[in-house]
């Protein structure tokens, strides 16, 4: 889809919400380096994002201001973005002149485009340390801070400036700015994820070209909705499950079930035992993961045979997130195959689609909802790509994964009945490599130690664990103590992320 807004990324923590914040208002928006700039296009509208450098540093980013004025196209700088504009329209901006972290108090001034329909007092929420002291004469200051510190600037008809961020929810108004904003382009706003399936439904069979699709799926809410959307596009398709052997008790089958009811026909590998002899031994967890990372490529190649097409379904945070070096996790694994000789060729050869790679986690349970698929599948949990080995710290056996699929399948059962399922991120056991001694009948047991972690999170880049009733902790805690041969002692995991990680390893 063509972009019809641009934000250019100065590396605010924020960027990814306004493109969000943007989609959410009807405007297709795509994050690019700023270095992009000349490669954009026409576009409706512009924003540059915050950042977290100061312009009056040497060498700190910058914008091109010709091109951007060549554009014809509403301009919005936020934080960062202001300061540069105001530079560079011939005002001042001078380091550490106010401190504004968190929640801040605006007072606009006059009745403007930007602030239209507002409030004259707002409560917004500031992030930087550099503030605006001199603006060219024809600027005008549209808001003022406390101490009286312009905060929204209008340096001429289509280029903006805010000090603050309205894409973050403790903005009062923020959506209520940029919607102002964005009603000074020539466009209307018509992106929707219904009119982007539609779009995707018309694209893919013409990049498919009647090639036959083959894609791995999990179960997982992405590989779900991707083999739903190929199979409504109409193109040939093949879906296969690797099953490692590490998914969650009886998972395998009820994939293979869900997909059977969604009118797709999975093909399921049964390759759990390869899996388990090749972790034989293995206690260190990267190579647990290449172990697993590499043996599941193996087995789907295995599987695919001659490959005409691969789908995957990467997301815009992984397109978005790989090559810049905070790559988490989640992208890393999921480009897991890259580190493969056969997919760098696939790539090559044009032999990948990638669907949902402009859409984000929120957008394709949406696309999902839309396609049909039902709810529980929508709001499943992430599931890591290793699996259950990822829970077992130390050699994984099958001993150990049997125990562990039982005291999962407990947590989730019971969450569910009290309705924290979907209230959490994530819910996981973890089979700690300890035992301990404890009594059980009239016996001396000396059993495994597990410990139940349940997270809220957004995105897993941060997580705090769930204050879950005592109620709920005690049921889990006897019904794994009681249902869970081999366990003797449950512990909560009440560790937030950072320092720790949600998965143990
Ligand atoms: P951590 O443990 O890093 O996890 O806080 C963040 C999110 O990523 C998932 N995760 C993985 N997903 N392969 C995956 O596909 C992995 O190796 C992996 N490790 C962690 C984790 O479940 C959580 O949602």
């Amino acid at each position: 889809m063509k972009t019809q807004v641009a934000v250019l990324d100065y590396g605010s923590q924020y960027s990814q919400l306004i493109v969000r914040r943007i989609r959410e208002l009807g405007f297709f928006a795509r994050l690019y380096p700023p270095s992009e700039i000349r490669s954009l296009g026409p576009v409706a509208a512009v924003i540059l994002s915050g950042g977290p450098r100061s312009v009056v540093e040497p060498n700190a980013p910058d914008v091109d201001l010709e091109y951007l004025k060549s554009l014809q196209a509403p301009v919005l700088g936020i934080c960062y973005g202001m300061q540069m504009l105001n530079v560079r329209f011939g005002g001042r901006v001078t380091a550490g002149a106010v401190r504004e972290y968190g929640p801040a108090q605006i007072h606009v001034d006059e009745n403007n485009t930007l602030f239209n329909g507002l409030g004259r007092t707002l409560r917004v929420w500031m992030s930087h340390s550099d503030t605006v002291t001199e603006w060219p004469a024809d600027g005008r200051i549209l808001a003022r801070n406390s101490t009286e510190h312009p905060v929204a600037i209008r340096w001429n008809e289509r280029f903006y400036g805010i000090q603050f961020h309205p894409e973050v929810s403790h903005t009062e108004e923020g959506t209520k700015i940029l919607r102002n904003f964005l009603s000074l382009c020539r466009l209307s706003p018509d992106y929707s994820i219904a009119s982007y399936k539609n779009e995707l439904l018309r694209t893919i069979p013409e990049v498919v070209k009647g090639r036959e699709v083959v894609c791995a799926v999990s179960g997982g809410v992405d590989s779900t909705v991707l083999a739903v959307l190929l199979r409504e596009s109409g193109v040939r398709m093949r879906p296969i499950l690797v099953d490692t052997g590490l998914l969650r008790k009886n998972e395998a089958g009820e994939v293979v079930r869900n997909f059977e009811a969604l009118g797709l026909r999975v093909e399921k590998i049964d390759a759990g035992a390869r899996f388990l002899a090749a972790l034989d031994g293995v206690a260190d967890p990267e190579q647990k993961r290449e172990i697993i990372g590499d043996l599941f490529v193996r087995e789907f190649h295995a599987a695919a045979g001659h490959i005409e097409l691969l789908a995957q379904g990467t997301l815009y945070p992984d397109v978005i997130e790989s090559g810049t070096s905070g790559s988490e996790i989640a992208s890393r694994i999921k480009t897991h195959h890259n580190r493969v000789g056969k997919i760098l060729e696939l790539k090559r050869e044009g032999k990948i689609i990638e669907p949902l790679s402009d859409l984000f986690k929120d957008e394709v349970r949406e696309l999902g909802k839309v396609l049909g698929v039902p709810p529980d599948i929508l709001g499943r949990h992430p599931f890591p790509g290793p699996g259950l080995a990822v829970r077992i710290p130390g050699c994984v056996t099958g001993e150990k994964l049997d125990i562990l699929r039982e005291a999962d399948v407990i947590l989730i059962r019971i969450l569910k009945q009290w309705g924290w399922y979907s209230k959490i991120w994530q819910a996981l056991c973890v089979l700690l490599p300890v035992r301990t001694v404890g009594i059980k009948g009239d016996e001396r047991s000396y059993e495994y130690a597990l410990s139940v972690r349940c997270v809220i999170s957004q995105d897993a880049m941060t997580a705090d664990w769930a204050d879950l009733p005592h109620g709920i902790l005690r049921e889990i805690s006897n019904a794994i103590l009681n249902g869970v041969k081999g366990v003797n002692r449950v512990l909560y995991d009440v560790s937030t992320k950072p320092p720790a990680s949600i998965e143990w390893e």
